[in-house]
């Protein structure tokens, strides 16, 4: 044997033997953070049935959401309710008594796209059948019905390695050859940022959003503004086709008013995370409606670029986020997490501009723009709230 058939064939063989996710995904999806409805904040295992996902998705077309963006109607835990004879997973018929396949074809009628949920472990979170054993064949079972997306949780998985579950999905969705967004859910345990990247669109960073202002659960559970505290310094490991995911939103829930939802939605936006709405958008007030139809907030998220924005100032309560964005412009969220209003500003310097020049500010919530201004821009942020601004040099 030559040389250079022994090298070959010592390289392939390295290949072969390679961690798996140094073989990369290359779905080319989710270029962008994906954007849609998913049912577990609200409507949890309890509620969840085939009316409501319908609904659901004719309300995400009747109400400008589809039009803003919004995309994928996923069905999280409990559509699932067994394993049949073959070992292929079986819907629970009371819920979803016209199958998976009928509702996906339902969502793809409305110019939408359809997203499910499993487990890599022996059962999901709510206790129903899991993945793990019937990769392929679920994966299989999900094309075949129309899955354009799917989510895939953390409970029950014995020990495990959560790269090697993770990467064993990726690739027997991949097998399907349906291009199927893959969301990784094991809310930031093994730190999927540092190898994630190569296995999935977008991960969980932290444990489950809460739908309260601060508050702190203990079986894990987060307020957004905990959530973001974590996020802080995740940056470098987002971007086009693989995100931080800072979990489904809670704008619209009731836990929060809404200028606390306000600055919730600023900040997923600045921080570049999928816009999964978290609520029933089939009865939204106007005020829920508006925030999440924000389309200038949402181009901040949705900005080519694919930069997650950082914290740039923490002064207790007072924060500054920015996020670069496309053409050398910047969105920038003043968030004031105090009990009283507070004047509060940001330096070109600190966004990395030259101080002399002048730069168009609009601000993104009350929709004005605000002139050319020079060196700095200041506003009075009200307490629990932010000041949201795009900036134009
Ligand atoms: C976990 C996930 C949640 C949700 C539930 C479903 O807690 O983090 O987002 O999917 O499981 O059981």
């Amino acid at each position: 044997m030559s040389t250079r058939i022994r090298l070959t064939l010592a390289f392939a063989a390295l290949t072969l033997c390679a961690a798996p996710s140094l073989i990369a995904l290359d779905n080319g999806l989710a270029l962008t953070p994906p954007m849609g409805w998913n049912s577990w904040n609200k409507f949890g295992c309890k509620d969840i049935n085939e009316n409501v996902v319908h609904q659901a998705a004719d309300a995400m077309a009747s109400t400008g959401m589809k039009d803003a963006g919004y995309r994928y109607i996923v069905i999280d835990d409990c559509w699932q309710i067994s394993r049949d004879a073959n070992g292929n997973i079986v819907p629970d018929s009371e819920r979803f008594p016209s199958g998976i396949k009928a509702l996906a074809d339902y969502i793809h009628g409305k110019g939408l796209k359809f997203g499910i949920y499993s487990d890599s472990g022996t059962k999901t979170c709510a206790g129903r059948p899991g993945s793990w054993g019937y990769e392929f064949q679920d994966a299989r079972q999900w094309a075949a019905w129309g899955a354009d997306y799917v989510k895939y949780d953390w409970c029950n998985n014995g020990k495990q390695n959560s790269e090697a579950a993770y990467t064993l999905m990726r690739d027997a969705l991949a097998k399907t050859g349906r291009p199927i967004v893959f969301s990784l859910c094991e809310w930031g345990s093994t730190k999927p940022w540092l190898w994630a990247k190569d296995v999935g669109n977008l991960w969980r960073a932290t444990g489950d959003i809460v739908d309260c202002w601060d508050c702190k659960k203990d079986w894990g559970g987060l307020a957004w503004t905990k959530i973001i505290d974590l996020e802080a310094g995740l940056e470098s490991y987002a971007g086009p086709g693989h995100w931080n995911d800072a979990d489904m939103l809670e704008v619209g829930n009731g836990g929060l008013t809404n200028t606390e939802a306000r600055a919730h939605f600023s900040l997923w936006a600045i921080l570049a995370s999928p816009l999964m709405a978290g609520n029933d958008i089939r009865n939204m007030t106007p005020e829920t409606k508006e925030i999440l139809l924000n389309k200038d907030v949402i181009a901040v998220d949705q900005d080519s670029l694919g930069m997650q924005g950082r914290k740039i100032r923490d002064d207790g309560d007072f924060e500054v986020w920015s996020k670069q964005l496309n053409g050398g412009n910047r969105a920038v969220a003043l968030l004031n997490r105090s009990g009283a209003e507070k004047q509060m500003s940001v330096s070109w310097n600190e966004l990395g501009y030259p101080d002399h020049i002048s730069a168009s500010v609009r601000d993104l919530w009350s929709k004005k723009d605000l002139g050319k201004l020079k060196s700095s821009f200041s506003a009075t942020v009200p307490s629990h709230g932010v000041v949201m601004v795009k900036i134009e040099p």
